[in-house]
C-alpha cells in the first residue's frame, strides 16, 4: 500500500515514522514534509491550503490512502477533494472538520448530544462581550471562534486583557466564544472513528504554556506524555461513553458524519470532566508520544476509518512503559520566531537508546545543513521503562543538540514522574 502524508510537523515525521514499521505500507510520500521527512521518504510541494492541488497530487502518485495532519486542509475540504478521485482518505470532510474550525458550532454539537463542556457565550458585539465577562467573572477565558493553531486563546485574570483579546478577535472575525473557566488538569484523548465505530487510544497530557511551571503564553505545545499515571480508573470508557460515542452520533445524525480522528481535548475539573475543546486531527505534539507506544499495525486503524470497517479491527495493541516528547523552539517562539539557524547534534541525539528526533520547522539548505524553519522546530521524542527513565534520556538527547537562541522547557512529565 502506497499512503501519502500531508503536512510538515513533527506529527506528520511521527506517522510516516508509525507508516514506515507497518509491514502493509510499500511507499510512504510526505507533502510538503520538512528536512526530517526528506531524509526518510519521497517529498513532494503541495500548497497545503489547496484542497485540490491535494487531491490532484494523490491522483497523480497513484496512492491507496491519504492521511491528512493538519486542521487546515481538512476545514478547506481536502478530504472531500481525495474521496472525490475514489482515494481513500483518513480526515473528516469540510463540513465535520467545523468541530475544530469554529468553536460555536463545537458547543451546538456538544449541546445537542449531552456533552459537558464549559458554558459559554458566543459574542458579536463589545456589549455582548462586556456582559458575558462581567456574568463569569475572573479568570476570563476569551477565544478566537475560528483556526488559530492553538494560539487564539487567552486566560487571564486581567479584565483589560480578556477585553483587548476579545475585541481583536471581533475585529478579525465576526464573533468571539467567552467561556467559563475550567479547573484541573487537562488530558487530550485521541480517538479514531469512521463515523460510527470509535477506538480510544492512550490519553496523553500536553503542554499548552511557554515556560517551565506554566509560565507564558499559550502554544502550539511545548511537550507531551502518555499514558498518564495519576489519571482516575476507568476514564477512558467514561469519556467514551459520556463524550466521544455521543458526539459521533450527533455528527452522524446531523448529516456531518464525522470520520478520521476526534481529538477531545478534557479539563478534569472538581465537577467531573468536561470538554475543552475538539480537535478534528491528531494533536501535536500529543500524536508523538501516543504513536511511539502503539504497537499494531498503524494501517489498521487509518484503513478501518477511511473504509468504514472499524468494527472489525481488533483493539490496538501499546507497548513500551512510557513516551515523553520535548519540543526545541525557536528563538522568539511564539511570538515571533526566528528561523533560519543552522542546527547541529540532530544525528547523535537520534542515535541515542530509545530516542527519534522527530523534525518540525525544519528544511534542507542548498549545502545540505539543516536549518531552522519555524516556531516548533524538533521534537525529541522518547521511550522508556518509566516516565522518569524516558525524561532523562529526553533532556540527555535534547542536550546534544544546538540551535542558537532555541528553548525547550525543563519540567515535561516532571509532576507525573513524581519528580516536582
Ligand atoms: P483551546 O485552543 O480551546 O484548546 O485552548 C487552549 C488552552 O487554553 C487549553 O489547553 C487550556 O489550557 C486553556 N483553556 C481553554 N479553555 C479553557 C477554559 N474554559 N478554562 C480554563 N482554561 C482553558
Ligand atoms: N496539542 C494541541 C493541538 O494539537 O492542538
Amino acid at each position: 500500500m502506497k499512503v501519502l502524508v500531508i503536512g510538515s510537523g513533527a506529527r506528520e515525521h511521527a506517522l510516516v515514522r508509525a507508516l514506515l514499521r507497518d509491514s502493509k505500507v510499500t511507499a510512504v510520500v510526505a507533502a510538503p514534509g520538512n528536512a526530517g521527512i526528506a531524509a526518510e521518504v519521497q517529498t513532494c510541494a503541495v500548497d497545503v491550503k489547496d484542497a485540490a492541488a491535494i487531491a490532484a497530487l494523490a491522483g497523480d502518485l497513484g496512492v491507496d490512502l491519504v492521511v491528512i495532519g493538519p486542521e487546515g486542509p481538512l476545514v478547506a475540504g481536502a478530504a472531500d477533494a481525495v474521496r472525490a478521485r475514489g482515494i481513500g482518505c483518513f480526515g473528516p470532510s469540510a463540513a465535520a472538520a467545523q468541530i475544530e474550525g469554529s468553536k460555536a458550532f463545537a458547543k451546538q454539537v456538544m449541546a445537542d448530544a449531552g456533552v459537558p463542556t464549559a458554558q459559554a457565550f458566543v459574542c458579536t458585539s463589545r456589549a455582548d462581550i462586556e456582559n458575558a465577562l462581567t456574568a463569569f467573572g475572573a479568570p476570563y477565558v476569551v477565544k478566537d471562534d475560528g483556526l488559530a493553531a492553538g494560539k487564539g486563546v487567552v486566560v487571564t485574570s486581567d479584565l483589560a486583557e480578556a477585553l483587548d483579546h476579545a475585541m481583536t478577535c471581533l475585529t478579525a472575525g465576526s464573533q468571539v466564544v467567552i467561556e467559563e473557566f475550567l479547573d484541573g488538569p487537562e488530558v487530550s484523548l485521541f480517538a479514531i472513528t469512521d463515523g460510527t465505530t470509535v477506538i480510544p487510544l492512550v490519553p496523553a497530557q500536553d503542554f499548552k504554556r511557554v515556560g517551565d511551571g506554566d509560565a507564558g503564553p499559550n502554544t502550539g505545545g511545548m511537550g507531551a506524555y502518555a499514558p498518564l499515571p495519576w489519571a482516575p480508573v476507568g476514564l477512558v470508557d467514561e469519556v467514551m461513553a459520556s463524550v466521544l460515542q455521543p458526539t459521533v452520533d450527533v455528527m452522524r445524525e446531523r448529516g456531518t458524519p464525522f470520520s478520521g480522528l476526534l481529538y477531545a481535548g478534557l479539563a478534569l475539573t472538581s465537577r467531573g470532566v468536561r470538554v475543552i475543546e475538539f480537535n478534528a486531527r491528531f494533536g501535536d505534539p500529543e500524536t508523538q508520544v501516543v504513536l511511539a507506544l502503539l504497537e499494531s499495525p498503524i494501517t489498521d486503524l487509518l484503513l478501518g476509518s477511511a473504509r468504514g470497517t472499524l468494527h472489525e479491527i481488533d483493539a490496538p495493541r501499546w507497548g513500551g512503559a512510557a513516551a515523553v516528547t520535548v519540543v526545541v523552539a525557536a528563538a522568539g517562539y511564539p511570538a515571533s520566531p526566528r528561523i533560519g539557524d543552522p542546527i547541529t547534534g540532530i544525528a547523535t541525539a537520534d542515535a541515542k537508546d530509545g530516542v527519534s528526533v522527530l523534525h518540525a520547522g525544519t528544511i534542507l539548505s542548498d549545502s545540505g545543513e539543516v536549518l531552522s524553519n519555524g516556531g516548533r522546530v524538533l521534537s525529541v521524542t522518547v521511550t522508556g521503562d518509566s516516565l522518569s527513565e524516558a525524561r532523562v534520556r529526553a533532556y540527555a538527547a535534547l542536550d546534544c543538540i544546538s540551535l542558537a537562541g532555541s528553548h525547550a522547557r525543563r519540567d515535561i512529565a516532571a509532576k507525573a514522574a513524581g519528580e516536582i
